[in-house]
């Protein structure tokens, strides 16, 4: 077996692999913030527009400032008709985050290129792949229940355009404020898998629209963003509130994992549970029935008790996606499009840290041990015997 004397670091944990201004989890103490703004202070008091300002262009826009941003993203959030016309035609029963991962890397087929066949990767390439992710996903909803896409309008904000889209209804203040809150609590998280991605991909001095494209791909697994809608199906199966210790115990007796607890930088509660907990109160309280709010209560009881008596030390408490569960099914938002939300909200991230790349690019290209066989002689055809597969 050949070695190089590398250290081989499984999973990159601790690992420092570059810098940035955006975004800092601080993973001990239960601390986030975007640009030194902490998301407690940002989530009960800056909309998702004013976040996406500061992510894009580093400072907390004025309020000439953020009119304009709102009239851009109003004015970019049409999807081009054929792409339209192409989700028609796509079987009822696809999974949305491929759809919205598709027709979000379609959309480069109506962006520009130069004479090198390239697109512009700026902050105005980004606001128009903000803007339009959420057009896609409501024109995907509505198209797999057999309706007509309803347009998107200019008028609404980030959060209540796209309940509008989904219902044709101007939602609630509470249904706005909810969505909108969980909207700025996603939009960034330093080096996280997806972000990663994004930031290889274009460090090869690929464009935005395929370094968003390859951040989708690597959101969807349940590791990851695809905890969301996994944990949205948590709160199906344990089914009333009384059950939940019973679910949990059963999980863990067959070696699995509750979706929606532990998180690779936490080690306390995520910070961002307690708020998305508090809209997940507020909005069963506004919807008269508390259901998946009482289930995911005594689900994370349920979990911090057995995981406790189970995995003594592991520090596995709930992350972000546990709440967005009970705050995304009160929104009547389907349990299969939880990840494509998180996207919605995470482009905000993904195309500042694409930009914040490209603003220092350096190839990101790691290396492996290699541990295969040493070199050999090549043998002729007429000479190989058969072997198992993979010796
Ligand atoms: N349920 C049960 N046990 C768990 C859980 C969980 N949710 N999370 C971690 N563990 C256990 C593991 O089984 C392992 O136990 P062992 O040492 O006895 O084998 C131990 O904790 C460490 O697990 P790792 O996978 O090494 O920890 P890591 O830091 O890589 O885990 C992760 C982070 C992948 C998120 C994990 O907690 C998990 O799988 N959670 C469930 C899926 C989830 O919620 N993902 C969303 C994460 S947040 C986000 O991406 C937005």
């Amino acid at each position: 077996m050949a070695t190089t004397g590398l250290v081989v670091d499984r999973g990159l944990e601790g690992v420092v692999v570059g810098s940035t201004l955006l975004s800092n989890v601080e993973g001990q103490i239960g601390r986030l913030t975007y640009r030194g703004y902490d998301i407690d202070d940002l989530a009960p008091n800056a909309t998702f527009e004013e976040v996406t300002h500061l992510l894009l262009y580093g400072h907390l826009p004025t309020a000439e400032e953020l009119e304009s941003l709102k009239r851009e993203i109003g004015a970019r959030r049409m999807i081009p008709e054929p792409l339209i016309n192409s989700m028609q035609r796509v079987p009822k029963t696809a999974w949305p985050m491929d759809v919205l991962r598709t027709v979000t890397s379609g959309l480069a087929l109506f962006s520009p290129v130069n004479q090198r066949g390239e697109h512009v990767s700026d902050v105005h390439s980004a606001i128009e792949l903000i803007a339009k992710m959420p057009t896609i996903l409501a024109a995907w909803d509505r198209i797999r229940r057999g309706l007509e896409p309803i347009e998107p309008r200019t008028d609404l904000s980030h959060a209540a355009n796209f309940l509008y889209m989904r219902t044709g209804k101007v939602p609630s203040d509470i249904e706005e404020d909810a969505l909108d809150t969980y909207f700025v609590l996603l939009a960034d998280h330093s080096y996280n898998a997806s972000t990663f991605s994004a930031r290889v991909t274009a460090s090869t001095r690929s464009d935005i629209y395929a370094a968003i494209t390859a951040a989708l791909a690597t959101l969807e697994g349940d590791l990851h963003g695809g905890a969301a809608s996994a944990a949205f199906n948590t709160l199906l199966e344990v089914g009333t509130k009384d059950r939940a210790e019973t679910y949990v115990r059963e999980v863990l007796a067959r070696g699995e994992r509750i979706m929606g607890m532990g998180h690779r930088e936490y080690k306390v509660r995520d910070p961002r549970a307690r708020h998305l907990e508090a809209m997940a109160k507020q909005l069963s309280a506004y919807r008269g029935d508390s259901r998946w709010y009482d289930i995911a209560r005594s689900l994370e009881d349920a979990s911090n008790k057995v995981l406790q008596e189970e995995k003594p030390g592991k520090k596995i408490y709930a992350n972000v996606d546990f709440y967005t569960a009970p705050v995304l099914a009160d929104l009547a938002i389907a349990g299969d499009e939880f990840t494509c939300l998180f996207a919605c909200a995470r482009t905000a991230g993904w195309t500042a840290h694409v930009l914040e790349q490209l603003s220092d690019n350096r190839l990101i290209r790691p290396q492996a041990t290699y541990v295969g066989p040493a070199p050999g002689p090549f043998v002729p055809i007429s000479d190989r015997r058969a072997q198992a597969i993979g010796a």
